[in-house]
């Protein structure tokens, strides 16, 4: 009977396994156990990879991972890119990425991954683009990197790589781009890697290379960049072949201990960027004229001897002429812009400081647009020539502030464009007052080969657009900024087109032009050098929109074979289970894996598992009317328990879901958070398919309904401060005493929420937002580089700008409140920023005319140092704001400067009540006869605990 049924089975396995490998196509199974290896070698912080142990990965839309259309040969689907770019990445590259054989991206960029670079990777044979750029990798590079042929794009900057060059390099025959910069690599370079017949980009600069520059060089056939900078070729000279690097644009030896003279480059057609500076060069400058592209030339601090030749008078786009710290003789070539036209966007800067040049050849009557320095020169001394004096001061430029372009004059209606869901007017468009949701790119210039952007601003946004395939009036730059290198990083933002309705992109258009970025599907430009993408922000609706259409993009095709498969496989291991192991202690363990969790969950100390049935309960039934708020996390809920306790219950939506383990991990976290100013977590509820948490609820809502003009009564200056300071200990917490430190990431008034007694408890903490753990050295990482999670008008601006979170960051946040708390304004409202008015107003002397009339009488002394104190937290740059600790310091000193806090001054809130109070205020009174002044100000009453 048994031998029957046993038979039939296998008939049944057969059949279904066949339908299988014929209609449900799913990724190769050593793809996705590498897959699974590599998740398993890194850490996720934030958990973007929690969704790698769901379904297929081709399939399932596995975060970052994307997969060929098409089905192999061998009957699977494969992998082809997978871009895991700024997502807190750390942990090591496992070896079996080896085996992903038909991938063609591979993108780690801007994490903070340790470890040396697997070997394994060099069976790729099919990659183009390897980008592990901006981590923390170190060890050598692998020979075995050498063989891959097909490979295109090889980024390993900003990491810490040591050893030497592998000589293997040279067969990268398809090899256009190689940045190695920033780095300890040593060693002599290989002077074979002029073998690549492709190669036009090669960035060593920042290494420890040694030896000398190859001579054989000069033959690379398509070289436009050379940049090798702060490496030491000591007492090694520049071979005179690299005169004929015919396509040669950029050449950058800066601080390489070169000695011997400057080689002859006239014949190089377009060299447009020259830089020698900071080596021991000597002999006189070439006096042949150099090409018609010349933007810069740097030959400052050598030791260079002659004169200044007559042929850099001749140079139309001479941007930078640096000479200073030589022992330059003759004279000054006083009519180098003579045939130059100058107009609002050109400059040019002359640095002849510290030569010994002693006159002037032509007239020294330079327009506004020069800057000649001649500082430390014996023509400093000649009196006689007029106007002398204004060239040889000390005075510095000032560079490296970020500069805005677009100083848009549009006067659109404010009101209309909704900025808090991120939208914008598109300055460029050319329907006025177009309001549209951008995208927000962080860019930068690799090498660019021109020392000053305005006059290239356009030709920049035309070749940019060009390539992304849009509009020229879609493209903003929002600010660009110098970087060492020098690197040009700037902030873009693309705008949609108006077409009649639309005011965002879809997401067709948003794939399509992410992935132009991070498949650099770009023509080079020489003037422009490569690019970084430093981060591609989707902010608002964008963060929804993407992963929608990825479920969406299988077909349905595909979909009902999945079924088939699913309810096949379903099938088999039904049968199978009942027939073989039904006894087998694994199958045992698998029925009571319901009384195993929750098992894990007692082991969460004082917070209590909540069943379903009790939350729907409490809730009666996720009634409406229960329904008091709504985060990123999902609806929140007034609840009562069985046993009356009045809690709030926030139930996660589908997009919040995380796995068992991660949820768990994350109220584990949570229950350790215990302070007096931190709203408490009561429990959770993790059944059904369900998630929810519990918390302690907060009789008096949220401080943004207290400050805002619909309030109903109001809070006097002494409750301000008190809930200022009580914010400020919460976060403080968080920051230096919870384990591992949290940052909150999305401080604002509506997260700041009031007990009975008015005790101001911050709320929405933790949720994946774990601060940095300490790195391998044990040193803590001072930043955490994200995605931009927060609210507009409390962001940290730097931390938009650059992804780089810091304690500063909710710092700045708090700022932003504090300036709430003061004049009752909203962080952004008709287009006007808080932070930005008050300043204005301080700076004036206007101050208290901003001041919330609400709070009724105030010590001037104390509202103005708290402005005073709100103003540096919203510092632009984070090491000018004070450090959370300095904040909590700085209000108690304010409070304590306050008269006496006793309830009289609580009354003084209905008393001194603005004229928007209509009534005596029912609740403000209660307050201050049911509790005693020093309750709101000292931490000596316990936390009441839910447990
Ligand atoms: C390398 O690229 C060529 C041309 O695109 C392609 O035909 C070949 O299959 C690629 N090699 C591998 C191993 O993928
Ligand atoms: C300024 O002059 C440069 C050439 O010197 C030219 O390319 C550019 O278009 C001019 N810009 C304006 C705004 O006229
Ligand atoms: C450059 O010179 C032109 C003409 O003299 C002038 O209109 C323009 O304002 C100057 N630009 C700067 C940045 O100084
Ligand atoms: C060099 O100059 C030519 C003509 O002046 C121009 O067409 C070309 O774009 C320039 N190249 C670079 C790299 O600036
Ligand atoms: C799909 O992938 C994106 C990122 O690639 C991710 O943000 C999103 O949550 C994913 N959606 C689902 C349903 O897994």
């Amino acid at each position: 009977m048994l031998g029957v049924r046993g038979r039939g089975c296998v008939f049944v396995v057969s059949c279904c396994c066949f339908m299988f490998l014929a209609v449900a196509q799913t990724t190769s199974p050593s793809e996705v156990n590498a897959l699974s290896a590599v998740k398993s070698s890194l850490n996720d912080p934030m958990k973007h990879l929690r969704n790698w142990n769901k379904g297929d990965p081709c399939k399932s839309n596995w975060t970052g991972v994307k997969c060929f259309d098409r089905i192999g040969n061998d009957g699977y689907l494969h992998v082809r890119e997978l871009q895991l770019m700024n997502l807190n990445l750390s942990g090591s590259l496992a070896p079996t990425l080896g085996q992903l054989f038909h991938l063609e991206i591979l993108d780690f960029m801007w994490n903070e991954i340790t470890g040396s670079i697997p070997k394994e990777i060099g069976n790729i044979a099919s990659l183009k683009l390897l980008l592990l750029n901006g981590n923390k990798l170190s060890g050598s590079l692998p020979e075995d990197l050498g063989y891959l042929s097909n490979l295109t794009r090889l980024q390993v900057d900003l990491n810490s790589i040591s050893g030497p060059i592998p000589k293997s390099f040279a067969s990268l025959d398809s090899l256009r781009h190689l940045h190695m910069n920033n780095n300890s690599i040593s060693g002599q370079i290989p002077s074979g890697l002029s073998k690549l017949s492709n190669l036009l980009h090669l960035l060593l600069d920042n290494n420890n290379l040694s030896g000398y520059l190859p001579p054989e060089f000069a033959s690379f056939p398509e070289l436009r960049i050379l940049q090798l900078d702060n490496n030491n070729f000591k007492g090694t000279e520049i071979p005179a072949s690299y005169a004929n690097m015919s396509r040669l644009v950029k050449l950058s030896l800066r601080n390489c201990g070169l000695q011997g003279t400057v080689p002859d480059l006239s014949r190089i057609h377009k060299l447009s960027y020259l830089d020698l500076s900071f080596n021991q060069l000597t002999g006189s400058i070439p006096s042949k004229k150099l090409s018609d592209n010349m933007t810069t030339i740097n030959l400052s601090d050598n030791h260079l001897n002659g004169s200044i030749p007559r042929s850099f008078s001749d140079l139309p786009s001479l941007q930078r002429l640096s000479l200073e710290n030589n022992f330059l003789i003759g004279s000054v070539p006083a009519n180098i812009w003579r045939n130059m036209s100058f107009n609002t966007t050109t400059r040019l800067t002359l640095d002849l400081r510290n030569n010994s040049l002693s006159s002037i050849f032509g007239d020294l009557n330079p327009p506004e647009n020069v800057t000649l320095r001649l500082q430390s020169n014996p023509i400093c001394n000649n009196t006689s020539i007029r106007n002398i004096g204004q060239f040889c001061g000390s005075e510095a430029e000032g560079d490296g502030m970020p500069e805005h372009i677009k100083n848009s004059t549009m006067i659109c209606p404010i009101q209309a464009c909704p900025v808090d869901n991120f939208f914008e007017y598109a300055p460029a468009s050319p329907v006025p007052c177009f309001c549209a949701l951008p995208l927000r790119i962080g860019y930068r210039l690799k090498s660019p080969s021109f020392s000053y952007f305005p006059p290239y601003v356009y030709p920049f946004e035309m070749y940019l657009t060009t390539s992304l395939g849009l509009d020229l009036h879609q493209l903003s730059i929002d600010s660009f900024v110098w970087e060492e290198g020098p690197r040009l990083r700037m902030y873009l933002k693309l705008f949609p087109v108006f077409n009649g309705n639309d005011t965002i992109f879809n997401t067709i258009e948003i794939q399509r032009i992410r992935g132009r970025f991070t498949s650099w599907d770009f023509n080079g430009s020489d003037l422009f050098g490569p690019y970084e993408l430093l981060n591609f922000t989707l902010l608002g609706i964008y963060s929804n929109m993407v992963s929608e259409t990825q479920r969406e993009s299988i077909s349905k095709g595909i979909l009902s074979a999945i079924i088939g498969a699913v309810a096949c496989a379903f099938m088999v291991s039904a049968i199978v289970l009942l027939l073989t192991a039904r006894n087998h202690p694994k199958f045992k363990h698998k029925l009571s894996r319901k009384n195993l969790s929750s098992k894990i969950s007692q082991k969460i100390d004082g917070v209590k598992s909540f069943t379903f049935r009790e939350m729907a309960q409490a809730t009666d039934y996720f009634n409406i009317s229960t329904q008091v708020g709504r985060g990123g996390y999902g609806k929140v809920f007034k609840g009562i328990l069985s046993d009356n306790t009045m809690v709030a219950i926030k139930r996660a939506e589908e997009g919040s879901l995380q796995g068992q383990k991660e949820f768990l991990t994350e109220i584990e976290l949570l229950s350790r958070l215990h302070h007096r100013n931190l709203v408490s977590l009561v429990g959770y509820c993790d059944e059904e398919g369900e998630q929810m948490l519990v918390y302690e609820f907060m009789l008096k809502g949220s401080l943004q309904d207290w400050l805002s003009a619909k309030a109903k009564e109001n809070l006097n200056f002494g409750m301000r401060s008190r809930i200022a300071l009580g914010s400020a200990k919460g976060i403080l917490y968080l920051h230096t005493e919870a384990q591992p430190p949290v940052f909150h990431r999305d401080i604002k008034a509506s997260n700041i929420l009031l007990d009975s007694k008015f005790t101001a408890k911050v709320a929405d903490f933790g949720l994946s937002r774990l601060a940095p753990v300490l790195d391998d050295e044990g040193n803590v990482p001072n930043h955490v580089s994200t995605v931009v999670k927060g609210t507009p008008g409390y962001l940290d601006p730097e931390y938009f700008l650059t992804h780089k979170l810091t304690d500063k960051s909710d710092v700045y946040s708090l700022g932003v409140v504090f300036l709430e708390l003061l004049t009752g304004m909203k962080p952004i409202s008709h287009g006007k920023n808080i932070v930005r008015e008050v300043n204005v107003a301080y700076q004036s002397g206007m101050m208290f005319s901003i001041i919330d009339s609400r709070m009724g009488s105030y010590p001037s002394e104390c509202v103005e140092r708290f402005v005073d104190l709100a103003l540096r937290c919203c510092q632009d740059k984070p090491e000018e704001r004070p450090s959370m600790l300095a904040v909590v310091r700085e209000l108690e000193n304010i409070l304590q400067l306050m008269p006496e806090i006793d309830s009289t001054l609580l009354e003084s809130a209905s008393i001194h009540s603005g004229k928007s109070a209509p009534s005596s205020s029912s609740n403000v009174t209660r307050l201050s006869s049911n509790a005693s002044g020093s309750d709101l100000v000292s931490d000596v009453i316990p936390t009441i605990s839910p447990r």
